[in-house]
């Protein structure tokens, strides 16, 4: 099983896929191995790429799209996959779904062209993406309170808007896999809620 946290920076993925693996760990017992991952980054090697991307503020859009792909190349074929295969489940923050969100509707590359790099690659489909909206103002409160702002976080509100868009037409299109949740509930209740929603979805 392969599940995915998205939304804007400030939304909570961390705290929601903490909770969650938790939860997990404790219904599975031990029996299935459970990974915990995050993008960009998520890979022995990863640290270097996201520091890139996420310090320079001189990339071009095209060189920062083809970034995250490397880094989602090697993670998935270094992290993701061996754990799929070894019929484990895998709880990742942030995937194909912010590539969608923030390169192409942030920075205006065409997403069909972005997609068709997906299938190049050959990235393997979430079962399951938690998309974690919160109000773009909110999430600025949130990430300005926690003191860091990194290149995203930077470009503002307008930016933030857009990328919240592209995850709600992302949503629209795909309803079945990307389930919306309100961020701005208290997090064990929001996290009881989308235990629930896992539930549902794995019966199906
Ligand atoms: P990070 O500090 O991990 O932010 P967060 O804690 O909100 O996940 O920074 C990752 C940033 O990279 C975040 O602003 C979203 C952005 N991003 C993309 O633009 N495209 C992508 O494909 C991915 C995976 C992330």
């Amino acid at each position: 099983m392969f599940i995915t946290f998205e939304g804007i920076d400030g939304c909570g993925k961390s705290t929601q896929a903490d909770l969650l693996v938790r939860r997990l760990k404790k219904e599975t017992f031990g029996t299935r191995p459970i990974l915990w991952t995050r993008e960009p980054g998520g890979w022995e090697g990863g640290a270097w790429i996201r520091e890139r991307i996420l310090k320079d503020r001189f990339l071009h859009p095209m060189s920062e799209l083809f970034l995250f792909l490397v880094d989602r190349c090697e993670h998935v074929r270094r992290e993701i996959l061996p754990v799929l295969e070894n019929g484990g489940i895998v709880v990742c923050e942030r995937y194909t779904d912010s590539t969608l969100a923030y390169q192409s509707w942030g920075r205006g590359i065409q997403p069909e062209r972005i997609e068709s790099l997906f299938e190049w690659c050959a990235f393997p489909q979430p079962d399951l993406t938690f998309w974690l909206d919160l109000p773009v103002k909110e999430a600025m409160e949130r990430v300005a309170s926690r003191g860091g702002r990194d290149r995203f976080e930077s470009e503002g509100y307008a930016f933030l808007e857009k990328v919240r868009t592209g995850f709600s037409s992302l949503a629209a299109r795909e309803p079945e896999r990307i389930l919306r949740a309100e961020a701005s509930e208290e997090a064990q209740a929001l996290s009881s809620k989308l235990f629930s929603l896992l539930e549902v979805s794995r019966s199906r």
